[in-house]
């Protein structure tokens, strides 16, 4: 094994050794994201207007009348709910000649402006430059109808002129014009970068982390490949590459390395950097390459992941919700989740006439015919030990007493999904031992339907050849299945949806064996264009009704992005969890703009009735046949676990199970921190105190305990200082760390913590 930074060679190649040389490194107290230079900062000062008029692409217009709007998140995180069609943003910077002064190639500008949702034509100083991503020659007239064709939302801007283009201004003040169109739901610019600078090293020489992730071998060792490119046709670039990794808390080196790289044009090269650390100690690895010639740099970082998750001991422990809801006579399945060394043995002491449970699996199947209250004891026991918990079961009217927790197609697969995918990921469940966690449902997103034939039934499409099947299959793994459909006509992804068939579609559904329904708005959008409060609900009554008279518990998930405010009625329509936002990606703007929001929310949120943020985007995504690592920093990740669980969120994972990596099962297998999701209690977190960047959220426990998250948005390490004040309790609390699992000794009035750049801290306070 060869612990340092090793070059691949391509496999036609002799063996190319190169120098490689360790230096000791001073402690540097730098886990945090540094300035890029000779770059215009445009994330600020915009202004914006709703509507369209063409002169306000004008220079001399004057917009100081105008809102101020940051252009990274989209409008209707910023007050601009429902808006929809037009709205202007300008922007006024000076672009001054030391940008290509200071360039080692000088010959082009290229301004950036994030995305745009969906469509844009940009303006430089009253000329058009752009239009939906591409750069357009000077004298271009806008067109009107630049908002026809494919939506453009996900498609980063640049746009690219030559330095000597008269559309610049240089040395003086420009004006930067965005006409935007939105055909529906969040509109208008988000994410990163908004900047110009000159077409330079950086942008011929780049680093490329995307083809693998992070890999852990044995105890202290990880891995990461990476590659660098210099993708120019012509220019020659020879330099030094440092690679180096610092521990974030006290800023030791873990590891520095450099070498002599000359890159032709075209050339890539892939390396792999090994370093040896405590696994859960977070570092930070640095690259730089220092070009020879013009002594320019390209710089990039990476968060090394670090595992929080103790490994499951060998004796048994039951994990899992503590509460379950079914309804008289429905078919019911519960699984014990348990760890342990197997074989392990179930057993369960005032099963509700009707039930029994599976010893060799701990699978709770029957019905019950009798509403009531049912105090069951399990037991599991192996070499070991045994465990014993206590579960309640509610034979009611309500279901999903605790948040769903299980997987969806959809973030991975997209429209891709096919039975074989499903499958595997129910396999996956069982193999990665998640089911021991409490994971139960693996729901087929969009992308399985076909149309419905003369009778009405729903038919699948070729990629499902037996739904009835598959969903036995699924079950007999001890798990449940889960189906995507629409009131509308046609679904999201242009399938058909369940508008006027509804009552065939829950009756096959139910047929099929299907456990949970997402409902998502789409077409029906067409069919109430400017919806009212009534025609908000009625599409979503009409499906309750039919799914209410099949003879299975079926979850009822409402999707439509938080329309109406849809946590104040969706218990009214009977739905056990509503999406409260547009569609999540696995980016920390579109995550922390989610997350951070969910407080007005938060008192609609009970037991069967849950607010959802939207799914997991950990692990490998892609919603479509090629995946990508998420793009979430390893600190991020934390943060999205930590606040969905505060949130009592249902916890869908959107990843390829069959590619889970040690660091995303930790995240995905902490009981602690998976307890506090499935609190009986089900009161959501309350954002309790909030100072700049640092927010902390409190979520009352069942047993008088407080489940706390501090949060540092920031992109610096912050000590964060917690007065049991701003909490609302006193007195002396034991302070445990739900990642590691640890008592932190007791705390009272208050206590200081740092907390790593967009991480947390999650922690539970019991009352001494
Ligand atoms: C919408 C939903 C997504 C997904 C797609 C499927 O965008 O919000 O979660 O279900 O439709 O087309």
């Amino acid at each position: 094994m060869n612990y340092g930074l090793t070059y691949q060679k391509p496999r036609f190649m002799k063996k190319l050794t190169i120098g490689l040389f360790a230096i000791a490194l001073a402690a540097l107290m730098a886990c945090h994201r540094t300035p890029s230079e000779n770059k215009l900062d445009l994330s600020v000062q915009w202004k914006f207007h709703t509507g369209d008029d063409i002169a306000w692409s004008g220079a001399s217009f004057d917009d100081s009348k105008w809102d101020l709007i940051k252009p990274t998140d989209n409008w209707e995180n910023q007050g601009y709910k429902n808006l929809d069609g037009f709205a202007w943003y300008r922007l006024r910077i000076v672009i001054p000649h030391s940008l290509i002064d200071d360039a080692y190639i000088k010959d082009s500008l290229q301004i950036k402006l994030g995305k745009i949702d969906d469509y844009d034509q940009v303006f430089l100083n009253g000329e058009l430059i752009g239009e939906n991503a591409k750069v357009l020659p000077v004298n271009t007239e806008p067109r009107p109808d630049f908002f026809n064709g494919p939506s453009r939302w996900d498609v980063s801007r640049r746009y690219v002129l030559a330095a000597n283009d008269p559309r610049i201004h240089w040395d003086k003040e420009n004006v930067i014009s965005v006409r935007a169109y939105d055909s529906g739901g969040a509109g208008g610019m988000f994410s990163k970068p908004f900047e110009i600078s000159m077409i330079d090293l950086p942008d011929h020489v780049m680093f490329d982390f995307s083809q693998s992730n992070f890999k852990f071998s044995g105890d202290t060792l990880v891995s990461k490949q990476f590659a660098i490119y210099n993708i120019s046709q012509n220019e020659d670039f020879r330099g030094l590459l440092t690679v180096k990794a610092n521990r974030c808390d006290n800023g030791n080196a873990l590891f520095k390395q450099e070498t002599i790289l000359d890159m032709s044009p075209n050339l890539h090269m892939v390396f792999t950097v090994n370093v040896i650390k405590d696994l859960s100690v977070p570092a930070t690895i640095y690259f730089t390459f220092k070009e020879n010639s013009s002594g320019k740099e390209v710089n990039a970082q990476l968060e090394m992941p670090y595992i929080l998750t103790p490994k499951p001991g060998k004796a048994p422990r039951i994990n899992g919700a503590s509460v379950f809801g079914v309804r008289p006579w429905s078919p019911f399945q519960y699984l014990v989740a348990a760890t342990g060394e197997p074989p392990l043995a179930y057993s369960a002491e005032g099963l509700p006439e009707g039930l029994r449970i599976h010893a060799d699996n701990g699978l709770i199947t029957g019905a019950i015919s009798k509403k009531g209250e049912y105090k069951v004891k399990l037991k599991v026991t192996n070499s070991f030990g045994t465990a014993e918990k206590d579960l309640t079961i509610k034979c009611g009217e309500l279901i999903s007493l605790t948040p769903p927790m299980g997987w969806n197609s959809w973030n991975v697969w997209g429209l891709s999904v096919s039975d074989k995918k499903v499958r595997q990921a129910g396999e996956a469940f069982v193999s990665s031992g998640l089911i021991s966690h409490g994971w139960t449902y693996i729901n087929i997103d969009d992308g399985w339907e076909d149309t419905h034939d003369k009778n009405g039934n729903i038919l699948t499409n070729s990629k499902f050849p037996d739904m009835k099947a598959m969903c036995s299959y699924i079950h007999s793994l001890g798990l449940k299945v889960g189906i995507y459909s629409s009131p509308g006509p046609k679904t999201c992804g242009g399938f058909e949806g369940s508008y006027t068939f509804e009552e065939k579609d829950a009756r096959n559904y139910a047929d099929w064996g299907i456990d949970y329904l997402k409902y998502d708005w789409c077409s029906y959008g067409g069919i109430a264009p400017n919806p009212n409060d009534r025609e908000l609900k009625f599409p979503y009554r009409e499906m309750r009704k039919y799914l209410r008279k099949v003879n299975r518990d079926i979850h009822y998930s409402l999707c439509q992005y938080g329309m109406g405010e849809v946590w104040k009625w969706g218990n009214e329509v009977d739905a056990n969890s509503w999406r409260t936002t547009g569609d999540i990606d696995d980016s920390w703007e579109s995550l922390s703009g989610i997350g951070f929001v969910q407080d007005a929310c938060s008192p609609y949120s009970a037991p069967g009735r849950w607010n959802d943020p939207d799914m997991l985007v950990v692990g490998w995504v892609g919603w479509g046949p090629h995946l990508h690592y998420t793009k979430l920093t390893p600190n991020e990740q934390y943060t999205h676990i930590s606040l969905w669980s505060l949130l009592a969120a249902p916890l869908l994972i959107g990843c390829d199970l069959t590619q889970l990596d040690a660091f995303t099962l930790n995240l995905l297998t902490n009981d602690e921190v998976l307890a506090i999701n499935q609190d009986p209690l089900g009161k959501q977190a309350r954002q309790a105190w909030k100072s700049g960047e640092c927010q902390i959220w409190v979520r009352e426990l069942a047993d008088g305990s407080k489940a706390i998250g501090l949060f540092n948005l920031t992109e610096q390490p912050l000590p964060v200082n917690v007065k049991l004040d701003y909490l609302g309790i006193k007195g002396k609390w034991m302070m445990r760390d739900a990642w590691t699992q640890k008592d932190l000794g007791f705390v009272q009035t208050h206590f200081e913590m740092n907390v790593l750049p967009h991480g947390v801290k999650l922690l539970v306070l019991r009352k001494n």
